[in-house]
């Protein structure tokens, strides 16, 4: 349930290990989120963030459990619903922040890699998030924050592969957000620019860089007041506001 400030009890965070899912679950932990269900691969890691989230938390009692999914794994969507709900007594506020970046200039010489970063990023998340949807649409309340990104907004040649991923991922989210308008399930899309993470760490930051801490601020504002969709920063919504409407010829003369 929400409390009268918008604050849940229970949250699922998809992509435990994700810096930028750990800093917006701290940021719920440090309003008085009790109770944490952490969704991943890496269970050590997991761990790190389960205390990183335990070690700000200001409510009384705070749990923080771990659940291995890997979003390739085959029906995982099914597991991850069965587990979480399992954990948590309601499904309050459930975070994707799963993805990954790969390597345009290898992946694009790789079927299989190809098809992998697709997956990870949109084809085999979106079942999880409809189950988890469904759910919340059962039980009569619920946000979902969705990680997308600007990339998605207009698919550029230099990252095609993870870029059309998260275009698929971001058209998904936005009309299952209309689809849910009625059922008391808020569904909220996050589209930051480039973000200071793991994910960025062996790339030169680009301009108009973000961290994790400003992601977590805009993405609670952005639930609070049960927007759709955010762009952070939000100078890099006008900006990309623009060049998604440049003629081809002339966007193609932009080197990124
Ligand atoms: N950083 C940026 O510049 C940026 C910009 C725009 C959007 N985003 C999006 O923001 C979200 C969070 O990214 P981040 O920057 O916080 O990166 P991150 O720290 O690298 O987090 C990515 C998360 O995805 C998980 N993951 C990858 N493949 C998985 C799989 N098959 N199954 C389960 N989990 C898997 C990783 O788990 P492991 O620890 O097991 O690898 C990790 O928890 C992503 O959706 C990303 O696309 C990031």
């Amino acid at each position: 349930m929400f409390d009268a400030m918008h604050t849940p009890d229970n949250v699922l965070l998809v992509g435990g290990s994700s810096d930028i899912g750990v800093e917006i679950a701290k940021s719920l932990a440090r309003r008085g989120t009790t109770r944490f269900v952490l969704a991943g691969r890496d269970l050590e890691a997991m761990q790190r963030s389960a205390n990183a989230i335990s070690s700000v938390a200001t409510g009384e009692g705070v749990s923080v459990s771990v659940i291995f999914y890997d979003v390739v794994a085959e029906k995982s969507y099914q597991a991850l619903l069965e587990v979480a709900s399992t954990e948590l007594e309601t499904i309050d506020y459930a975070i994707f922040a799963t993805g990954a970046l790969g390597d345009q200039d290898e992946d694009e010489n790789s079927p299989a890699s190809t098809l992998e970063i697709l997956e990870i990023n949109f084809s085999k998340l979106a079942p999880a998030i409809l189950n988890v949807a469904n759910h919340m649409s059962k039980q009569g309340f619920g946000q979902i924050v969705v990680l997308s990104s600007v990339a998605g907004i207009r698919v550029r040649r230099s990252n095609f592969i993870y870029g059309s991923a998260k275009a698929g991922l971001d058209g998904f989210a936005m009309a299952l957000g209309e689809s849910l308008i009625d059922k008391g399930v808020k569904v909220t899309v996050v589209r930051p620019g480039f973000v200071k993470t793991k994910m960025t760490s062996h790339l030169k930051a680009a301009p108009l860089s973000t961290t994790p801490e400003e992601v977590a601020k805009a993405t609670l504002a952005a639930t609070d007041h049960q927007n759709a969709s955010v762009y952070v920063p939000s100078a890099i919504g006008l900006v990309i506001g623009v060049y998604r409407h440049l003629p081809r010829a002339l966007a193609r003369k932009i080197p990124f």
